[in-house]
């Protein structure tokens, strides 16, 4: 059934039309109560829309809409392990990571939580041995930095937490994620890195993907120069794969291997081992902190009613603003400095997900689904490119995320950031009219002639809609509560659009390529015939700047 032809998407244009001329002014002024009407806390974490462009009648048309999309019913497949991802022919199940109740998960059948469990036992004995010294090198030293190897959700996840909650970190031990082929990236990580007190991670569901193998091979070569003997692997390499032979192949013994399943997708894996080298940096009790947050929002997900449901009324806001309002793009803005790989992180769970055309059953969408998402610390896109958000003319949603408390706290800082972060949304919402700017300009003592020349430039449209998140400090817990937030935000997305948001063919093209014009950027002319002109020309002029 197409989508925009459902007597709910009709009734959300009549909406739309309604609201059209309505300022976020009037709807504020229209209700005193919103705040209180248009926002949700749990567990501490707050969601506030109110400053989001709709009224109750839309909200009951968008909640209508989900329910149309059967999210609830989608929503029991994916938690009972339905193969919902179905042109992969995989199970949904990155929610079983963070079921930390004993008992059997999805069902007493097809329990997966056995195996979970062992593979927690196995990060809980490494992480204590690692973080206590125990844990030696082939010199006999303690382990002193850990790098994990890896990209995509392999690297996002854990870069991200990891960054967040480094106030917790251990004192005693670096942490660098390594991801990018480019070996600026590696190399000077390595020149300054001693083999001796280095543990390696190499997280790769599929130990096939090029960026991480080569990136592992070198630490490797550069490991065992340094330590000659092959044995040394096993001090220095952990493996995150459901490839065991692979990594066996690369050296790495049964002992370091820590498994993840076809049921994990990439970007949802920081739940799984591949959350390995946070579990280093704040311990396991910490890391299970994290699995504990995600599982009180997979709770709320699964129980609270539609009108009340976090994910979904995130996911609402975002379909009305990209499907009804317009917008193209959407901006994520962390106002806490350790929360700055929040954007990439949404980038890759939110357009890795949703970024395609092509409904369930194979048939064009008839509406535009994911937004582009882009974003930056907010403190710091105030001061480059916040002068579009407010007078560029486009309508930009933005998410601004913020703690209510430091991790790092200095007399004097914590207040001005927050209210940074209150200022902007409320500037971005109410903006200035040009009655506000009159006033102000005369008050300032300037003369009509002066301000009829200022005036145009002094005035802020406004309307623009944001959501803000507040939790009360950046714990693993409320963490975990804000990531399985967002995860499940897009999961309902997913639905409602018609889309499977848990493959990601996508990217393969560009994987094939590379492989196949590899050869000509190395050297060989026989291939030269086979390429487009574009990609001819630039091998050539690699051929004669490059080095290999
Ligand atoms: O970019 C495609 C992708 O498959 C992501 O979905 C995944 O997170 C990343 O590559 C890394 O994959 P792997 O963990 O298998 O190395």
């Amino acid at each position: 059934m197409d989508l925009t032809k459902t007597p709910e998407w009709q009734a959300l244009l009549a909406h739309k039309t309604r609201l059209q001329d309505q300022h976020l002014r009037d709807l504020f002024a229209q209700d005193e109560h919103r705040f209180s009407h248009f926002s949700v806390e749990i567990d501490g974490l707050l969601v506030d829309y109110s400053k989001q462009r709709v009224d109750r009648p839309a909200l009951s048309s968008l909640i209508a809409l989900a329910k149309n999309a059967q999210v609830e019913d989608w929503r029991d497949r994916m938690f009972a392990g339905e193969k919902i991802n179905f042109s992969e022919n995989r199970a949904v199940l990155h929610t079983a990571l963070r079921h930390t109740d004993f008992t059997p998960f999805p069902s007493a059948e097809d329990d997966v939580m056995p195996q979970v469990h062992a593979v927690r036992k196995q990060m809980r004995d490494i992480a204590e041995r690692v973080r206590s010294g125990l844990w030696r090198g082939y010199t006999g030293a303690a382990i002193q930095n850990v790098v994990n190897i890896g990209i995509g959700g392999s690297d996002l996840g854990p870069k991200l937490a990891n960054r967040a909650l480094s106030a917790l970190q251990h004192p005693g031990i670096n942490f660098y994620y390594v991801s990018n082929l480019d070996s600026a990236h590696l190399a000077p990580l390595l020149e300054k890195l001693d083999p001796s007190t280095t543990l390696f991670i190499v997280a790769s569901k599929t130990f096939t993907t090029q960026e991480t193998m080569i990136n592992a091979h070198t630490a490797r070569t550069w490991l065992l120069a340094a330590a000659t003997e092959e044995k040394a692997i096993a001090k220095h390499f952990i493996a995150v794969t459901s490839n065991t032979q692979k990594a066996h192949a690369f050296g790495i013994p049964d002992a370091n291997i820590l498994q993840i399943w076809d049921w994990v997708g990439g970007r949802y894996s920081l739940w799984s081992a591949v959350g390995l080298s946070v579990a280093l940096a704040i311990g396991m009790r910490g890391f299970e902190r994290l699995l504990e947050g995600a599982q009180v929002m997979d709770k709320h997900f699964c129980s609270a009613p539609l009108e009340n449901n976090l994910p979904v009324l995130l996911a609402l806001m975002s379909i009305w603003n990209t499907n009804f309002l317009g917008a193209e793009t959407t901006a994520v803005l962390p106002y806490n400095e350790s929360m700055r790989h929040l954007p990439g992180f949404l980038q890759q769970l939110e357009m890795e997900s949703n970024g395609k055309t092509v409904s369930r059953d194979g048939a064009a969408l008839s509406c535009r689904a994911n937004p582009i998402v882009w974003g930056e610390i907010g403190v710091n896109g105030q001061h480059a490119f916040f002068q579009l958000l407010h007078q560029g003319g486009w309508l930009i949603p933005c998410d601004f995320v913020v703690a209510a408390s430091s991790d790092y706290p200095l007399p004097g800082h914590q207040a001005p950031l927050l209210a940074n972060c209150l200022a902007q949304s409320a500037a971005l919402a109410f903006g200035k009219t040009e009655q506000q700017a009159r006033i102000e300009l005369a008050a300032a003592g300037l003369k009509e002639s002066e301000i009829a020349k200022l005036l145009p430039h002094k005035v802020f449209a406004g309307n623009q809609p944001s959501t803000t998140i507040l939790m009360p400090s950046l714990d693993p817990y409320q963490l975990g509560m804000l990531l399985a937030l967002y995860e499940h935000k897009v999961f309902v997305q997913g639905v409602i659009w018609g889309i499977n948001s848990f493959d990601q063919w996508g990217v393969e093209l560009g994987k094939q390529l590379a492989n196949s014009l590899l050869p000509a950027l190395e050297g060989n002319q026989a291939f030269d015939a086979q390429l487009d002109d574009s990609t001819r020309g630039l091998i050539s002029y690699f051929r004669r700047y490059g080095n290999n």
